[in-house]
This record gives structure tokens, C-alpha cells and sequence, in this order.
């Protein structure tokens, strides 16, 4: 796809992959909104980015996601592309009766709120031009890491839903397309726990190199470039490596 001429949401786009993903459409030419619950991250991304437009919003709460719709498009009536990157990961254990609500915020967040955003931007999208939905899953939705066992099962979800949109969509003009990260260093489930990694550069870099290509469907790189292409038993064999015990 062209990155520039675009109106771009991206959820949780102040912080991480999806500031990194706002900031690269914004320099080469496209309008970009960003969300996020935290008013003070979206701020200093503004700052650094003024033609940035901002929006508090928790996307856990479905009158929210209604609201960001009308928002967005009201805002910025030429929106086009929709980022569905907004994302928490819990380290959950499912002996030790966790919380439903925990439970229930990460599959509201990772999985609910795609589906519902996806489904309330459609029609506006179909008006469009050039109109694409680029959805953020992961490596995990190839393989559980056991530790973030909601997490995982929420990106094996997003992936399956997005080849069930594409399908849908083959004859509309709208592009799916999937961005399947690796370990990337982020913030991701709280500063300092999520500092191994690919550099967010570097992973971003790999991204836009991609997603300018024609008819690219999915982005992986590195560890989830092989994941998402195992075959079951190799897919095995990365499971116990992963998840052995110590
Ligand atoms: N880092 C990795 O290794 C990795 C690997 C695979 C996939 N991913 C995926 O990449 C995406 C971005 O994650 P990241 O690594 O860049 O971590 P991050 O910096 O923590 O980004 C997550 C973003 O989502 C926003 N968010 C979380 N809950 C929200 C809510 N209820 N409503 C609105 N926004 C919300 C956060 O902003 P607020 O907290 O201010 O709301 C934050 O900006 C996620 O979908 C993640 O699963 C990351």
C-alpha cells in the first residue's frame, strides 16, 4: 500500500509498535489519530508530533469504541485505514482462581474490541478509495507462551478472525492485512517487563518495507516469520522450548 494520502487510526498508537506505526505513516505524508487510555503518553507524542490528533479512550468499554467511530470520522471524514494495535498482556495463573474481570479486561481489550472497531468502520471504509484494516497480532497466535495464556489464546483469535475478514472482503476494496510481531522491546505488560526483544526500529523498519510491497497480506519477521509458517511439529518442538520449566 502508498503510506502517504491516508487518514490513519491507530489504537494505542502513543506508546510502542503503534507509535511507531503512527509516527511512520505520519512522516510520509498521511493524517494520523491515535488512541489511548493514559491522556499523558498521547500528550508527549504529541508533542514531538503536533500534527498528531488525539483521543482518551478505553477500548475495554464497548460505549467507547462507539464513540471513537463517531469521533474519528467526524474529525477526519476521509479516515481510511483503520491499526487495531491496542493490547495488554497479563501474566495469568489459571490454578490460582484469578480474577474474571482480569481475565475478561484482556479479552475485551486484544480480542473484543478489534472484532467490534472492525465491524462499526466497515461501512465507512467501504466508501473509500484506497481503505485497508491492518491488524496487530503476534507470533503467540502460532504458539501459546503458557505464562500469558489469555494473551496468547486472544491472538490466535485475532489471527483466525482476520483470514475470516479477508475472505469476506476479497471482492470490496478494503485490504486486510495482518502485522505479526516477535518479541519486539516495548512496554508490554508493564515498563521493564517486556525489554527482551527486537529493537522497535528495527522491527518497525522491517514493517514498512513490507507493507509498501503490493498485495502483501501478512508481516512477520524473525521468530514469528517462523512461527507463522511452522508445521505442527515444528510448532511443537518451539512450544516445549518455550515453555520448559525454569
Ligand atoms: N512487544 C511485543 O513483543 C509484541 C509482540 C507481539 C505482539 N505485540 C502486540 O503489539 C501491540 C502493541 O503492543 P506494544 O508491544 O507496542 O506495547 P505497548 O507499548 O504497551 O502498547 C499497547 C498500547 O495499547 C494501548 N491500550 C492498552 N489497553 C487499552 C485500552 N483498554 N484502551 C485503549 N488503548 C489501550 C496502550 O495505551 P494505554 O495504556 O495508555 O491505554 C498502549 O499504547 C499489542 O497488540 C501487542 O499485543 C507486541
Amino acid at each position: 500500500m502508498e503510506l502517504s494520502g491516508h487518514g490513519v487510526l491507530v489504537t494505542g498508537g502513543a506508546t510502542g509498535i503503534g507509535a511507531a506505526i503512527a509516527t511512520r505513516f505520519l512522516k510520509a505524508g498521511s493524517d494520523v489519530l491515535i488512541c489511548g487510555r493514559r491522556a499523558d503518553k498521547l500528550r508527549e507524542l504529541q508533542e514531538r508530533y503536533p500534527q498528531l490528533r488525539t483521543r482518551v479512550c478505553d477500548l475495554e468499554d464497548p460505549t467507547q469504541r462507539v464513540a471513537l467511530r463517531g469521533w474519528a470520522i467526524s474529525e477526519f471524514p476521509s479516515l481510511d485505514v483503520l491499526v487495531n494495535n491496542a493490547g495488554i498482556q497479563q501474566r495469568i495463573q489459571l490454578a490460582d482462581e484469578p480474577d474474571w474481570d482480569l481475565i475478561h479486561r484482556e479479552i475485551a481489550v486484544n480480542f473484543e474490541s478489534h472484532v467490534h472497531l472492525v465491524t462499526l468502520f466497515i461501512p465507512h471504509l467501504l466508501r473509500c478509495q484506497q481503505p485497508a484494516i491492518i491488524n496487530v497480532s503476534s507470533g503467540l497466535s502460532f504458539v501459546p507462551l503458557a505464562r500469558v495464556p489469555i494473551y496468547s489464546a486472544t491472538k490466535a483469535a485475532i489471527h483466525s478472525f482476520t483470514l475470516s475478514l479477508r475472505q469476506q472482503l476479497r471482492d470490496t476494496p478494503i485490504d486486510v492485512i495482518e502485522v505479526i510481531p516477535p518479541g519486539v522491546n516495548t512496554d508490554l505488560g508493564g515498563p521493564g517487563l517486556h525489554t527482551w526483544g527486537v529493537a522497535l526500529d528495527e522491527f518497525a523498519n522491517a514493517v514498512f518495507d513490507e507493507v509498501q510491497k503490493p498485495d502483501v497480506r501478512e508481516i512477520a519477521y524473525q521468530f514469528s516469520a517462523e512461527s507463522s509458517r511452522a508445521s505442527r511439529e515444528a510448532l511443537d518442538a518451539i512450544f516445549e522450548r518455550m515453555n520448559a520449566p525454569g
